[in-house]
């Protein structure tokens, strides 16, 4: 009887967990297409004419790979060059948002 209980118990917080994540990676997700896909495209690869208008680099471009989480996020909130500081987000929000575009490659 214990046992059950116990694995009961054990499975509540793995679901728990595992929906935890799952709701910062929709976080990251959702912000990311409300303030950063228009220019970076949805798989973190702009259109070719925004890519060559702007400037802005895919995702898998190796000087994009070297930038750490908190500089990508530093760019988010100072800009860089055409792309302007993105308004509205909170720290956390650039954050998530930062870190779904870091999966996109
Ligand atoms: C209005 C278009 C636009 C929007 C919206 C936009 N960006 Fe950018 N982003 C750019 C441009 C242009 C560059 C290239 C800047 C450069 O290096 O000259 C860039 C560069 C970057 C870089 C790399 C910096 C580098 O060294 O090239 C990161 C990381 C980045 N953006 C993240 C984001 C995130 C995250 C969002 C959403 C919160 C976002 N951007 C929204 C236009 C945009």
């Amino acid at each position: 009887m214990t046992k059950t209980i116990r694995s009961q118990v054990v499975l509540a917080v793995v679901v728990s967990l595992a929906s935890a994540v799952c709701l910062a990676q929709s976080g990251g997700e959702a912000t990311y297409k409300a303030k950063c896909q228009s220019c970076h495209g949805s798989a973190g690869t702009p259109s070719p004419g925004i890519a060559k208008m702007m400037g802005v680099k895919p995702v898998s471009d190796p000087d994009i790979q070297k930038l750490t989480a908190d500089q990508m996020a530093a760019v988010v909130k100072n800009g860089k060059n055409k792309m302007k500081p993105v308004a509205g987000l909170t720290d956390q929000q650039i954050k998530d948002a930062v870190a779904y575009y870091r999966g996109l490659k």
